[in-house]
C-alpha cells in the first residue's frame, strides 16, 4: 500500500480518450520522454485541481490533438500507473465529426481498426485496456 493509499488520499488521475470514429480508434505515438518514445498511447493526462474527470479529457484532447470531443461512458477498470497514479479512460466522440485530429505534441496519429490494436507497441498500462478497447469498436 502507498503512503496515499494509507492515508486515504485519492489517486492522482490521468484520464484517457478512447476516441472512435467509423469503427476504429485514435492512438497517438510519444515522442518522449526517451522511454516512452515509439510507444503508443491514448490521448490525455493528468486531472487538474478543481476540473472533473470529462473536463480534463475535452481539455487534453484541445491541448494534444486540436479537437473537441464529447466524452462517454468509462471504458473498463482504473488501471495502476507508478507513482500512485492511475489511468482512468472515457469513450469519446470527435464533436464536429468533420474535424481532423493532429499530432500537436506527438509523433503520429493512428485510426487503428481491430486487428492492429492488438499488434501496436503499447505503453504498459493502456496495454492492459486492449480488451476493453476493443469492445468499443
Ligand atoms: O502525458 P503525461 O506525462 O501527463 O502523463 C502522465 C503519466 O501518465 C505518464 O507516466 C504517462 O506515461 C501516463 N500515461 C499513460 N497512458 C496514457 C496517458 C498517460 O500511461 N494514455
Amino acid at each position: 500500500m502507498t503512503t496515499d493509499e494509507a492515508a486515504g488520499r485519492a489517486a492522482t488521475v490521468v484520464v484517457g480518450a478512447a476516441v472512435v470514429r467509423d469503427g476504429r480508434l485514435l492512438a497517438q505515438q510519444r515522442a518522449f520522454p526517451a522511454e516512452a518514445a515509439g510507444l503508443w498511447e491514448l490521448p490525455g493526462g493528468r486531472v487538474e485541481p478543481g476540473e472533473s474527470d470529462a473536463e480534463a479529457v475535452r481539455r487534453e484532447c484541445v491541448e494534444e490533438l486540436g479537437v473537441d470531443v464529447v466524452v462517454g461512458d468509462r471504458v473498463g477498470a482504473d488501471v495502476p500507473l507508478p507513482n500512485g497514479m492511475v489511468l482512468r479512460v472515457y469513450a469519446a466522440t470527435l464533436r464536429d465529426a468533420e474535424a481532423e485530429p493532429r499530432a500537436v505534441e506527438h509523433r503520429a496519429l493512428r485510426w487503428l481498426p481491430a486487428a492492429e490494436l492488438r499488434e501496436i507497441d503499447w505503453l504498459p498500462a493502456d496495454r492492459v485496456l486492449v480488451p476493453d478497447l476493443l469492445a468499443l469498436l
